[in-house]
């Protein structure tokens, strides 16, 4: 496969591996609400927090949204877009590399870009997702009028969507209610009793037809219609009598053209989105400053936020309630406050000091009930929660230590992923983190089982083994210390891992 290359970009694509893992340190002063809930809003650098995402979340987020800065070389108030091709490309590869981690099997990942980087995007995204995961190109339209400043004016962006697996036969995209726009379609020329119907082409591709496809249909009054020129008609002979015995073919109000199948709007549940979202359905740049605005009673609160009903658009199709959303640029927090809206869980991550300055006092509004955006769509009264949490030590210090700040939960959730490459189900609380494959993993560390000093039970003594959960299988214990000999510990059926030497970074 052709793939893109840039300065430096061998650095990119082995960034993750070198990113240290850090703690994810929770500040509850500026969390709010519900403590029970799993919404998380991080400040902090996108590499580290994913990374730090990784030993819980693997595997986890349905969908991610990113709007990530578009590299316009125009000068920003909120960040610095004027980075270099290359950078910008650099700055890329490695947070997809980790966004593909964190998706679910099923998941999918949308990116709004516009025309200075989306076609290097595409080829990027590619290469980390595969070629065969791409869903689409959503052309969104952001604007109203042209841009009079402009030879050729911007009226659009991009959104790129990625599965992290293709589709398969019997999956699919949640489909839209038929919106307003197509309403004026659904009419009811011939007075049918079940309603208003649009009609709808009722040829199809050659590629994979059946030989009953190909027949020729004569129309009430009298014209024959084989399939067109290089097309068959959509289904099989029989199924088309069954049609027409069932007047749910249409001929044209002088039963002479082409015939079209009916499709009845009572009969729809909805319908398959399409990659032409117009301003009108979804918002725009303007009516996105408004919300923002509005929320912050500033005139210009922040520079590039993105309508609430464009989120609600992407979270409709490739969400459910309860689902877990994820974006790593969170600018003004437009992706939390509209998931948070339609009851998905969530997390964000902001570099910026508007982390603190607009997306969580945006969130705190939304909790209170606030009404702006999508919140009349979509009946919201308020409640729910999230936490707030900065980046906190590595997990090694300089000296390839545990970091003396590290806790047992968090140590426990490392060493899990490295070990398994799944995350950890629960907040760890006992010596025995799991069993995987057959495989028990055990961790002996600070705080579990008493101090940090040998005598209290982080090394491996015949009492500490006596006082573990039993695993009859195989078993790996970490600890800083083992009092068993190699025979013993084969005896056991027993791996021993000392920390900190055996404990890899991710
Ligand atoms: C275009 S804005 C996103 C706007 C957002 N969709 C909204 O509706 O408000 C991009 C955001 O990404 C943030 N950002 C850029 N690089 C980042 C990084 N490495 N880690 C975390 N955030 C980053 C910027 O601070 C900026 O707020």
């Amino acid at each position: 496969m052709p793939l893109l290359d840039w300065l430096n970009k061998q650095d990119a694509v082995h960034t993750v591996q070198k990113v240290s893992y850090r703690l994810l340190e929770a500040v509850p002063e500026l969390g709010a609400c519900d403590p029970n809930t799993e919404n998380m809003l991080i400040q902090g650098d996108n590499l580290q927090a994913l990374k730090a995402l990784l030993p819980l979340y693997a595997g986890k987020v349905k969908c991610i949204y990113i709007d990530p800065p578009y590299n316009t070389r125009s000068a920003f108030t909120h960040y610095d877009d004027n980075l270099e091709h290359s950078l910008w490309l650099s700055l890329m590869y490695p947070r997809l590399d980790l966004l593909r981690e964190l998706l679910t099997e099923d998941g999918s990942v949308w990116v709004s870009i516009d025309d200075n980087e989306v076609h290097y995007l595409k080829v990027m995204m590619d290469e980390v997702f595969g070629r065969k995961n791409f869903v689409a190109n959503v052309v969104w339209q952001k604007r109203t009028s042209p841009d009079n400043r402009l030879r050729l004016g911007a009226a659009h962006d991009a959104i790129l969507v990625y599965k992290k697996n293709a589709f398969t036969q019997n999956e699919s995209f949640n489909q839209l209610a038929v919106n307003e726009g197509r309403m004026k379609d659904f009419k009811n020329p011939d007075d049918d009793p079940r309603g208003a119907w649009a009609s709808t082409d009722f040829t199809g591709m050659t590629g994979h037809a059946t030989p009953n496809q190909f027949y020729t249909i004569v129309s009430p009054n009298g014209k024959s219609y084989p399939p067109p020129e290089g097309r068959c008609w959509a289904l099989a002979e029989e199924t088309f009598k069954k049609l027409l015995a069932d007047n749910r073919v249409w001929f044209g109000k002088d039963g002479n053209a082409r015939p079209r199948l009916k499709r009845f709007l009572n009969e729809m549940d909805g319908q398959n989105a399409w990659t032409w979202w117009t301003n009108a359905e979804v918002g725009h740049n303007q009516e996105a400053k408004k919300e923002i605005n509005e929320l912050f009673g500033a005139s210009d609160a922040f520079d590039t936020p993105k309508p609430e009903r464009l989120l609600q658009r992407i979270l409709q199709i490739a969400t459910n309630e309860n689902d877990l959303v994820l974006d790593s640029f969170l600018g003004s927090g437009t992706t939390a406050a509209v998931a948070h809206k339609m009851n998905r869980r969530y997390i964000g991550i902001e570099m910026g000091e508007h982390a603190q300055t607009h997306c969580q006092p945006r969130l705190k509004k939304v909790i209170e009930g606030e009404q702006g955006g999508i919140s009349k769509a979509v009946n919201w009264q308020g409640g729910g929660g999230f936490h707030y949490f900065r980046l906190g030590e590595t997990i090694f210090d300089e000296y390839g230590s545990i970091h003396p700040n590290v806790r047992f939960a968090a140590l426990a959730a490392h060493i899990w992923f490295c070990e398994t490459r799944v995350p950890l189900a629960n907040r760890a609380d006992s010596p025995l983190l799991g069993i995987h494959n057959d495989t028990a993993y055990y961790l002996l560390y600070n705080g579990i089982l008493g101090d940090r000093r040998p005598q209290s039970g982080n090394v491996l003594t015949q009492a500490v083994l006596d006082g573990l959960p039993p695993h009859n299988g195989r078993k790996i214990i970490y600890g800083e210390a083992s009092r068993f000999g190699k025979p013993r510990l084969e005896a056991e059926n027993i791996v021993f891992e000392q920390i900190p030497y055996d404990v890899r970074a991710v």
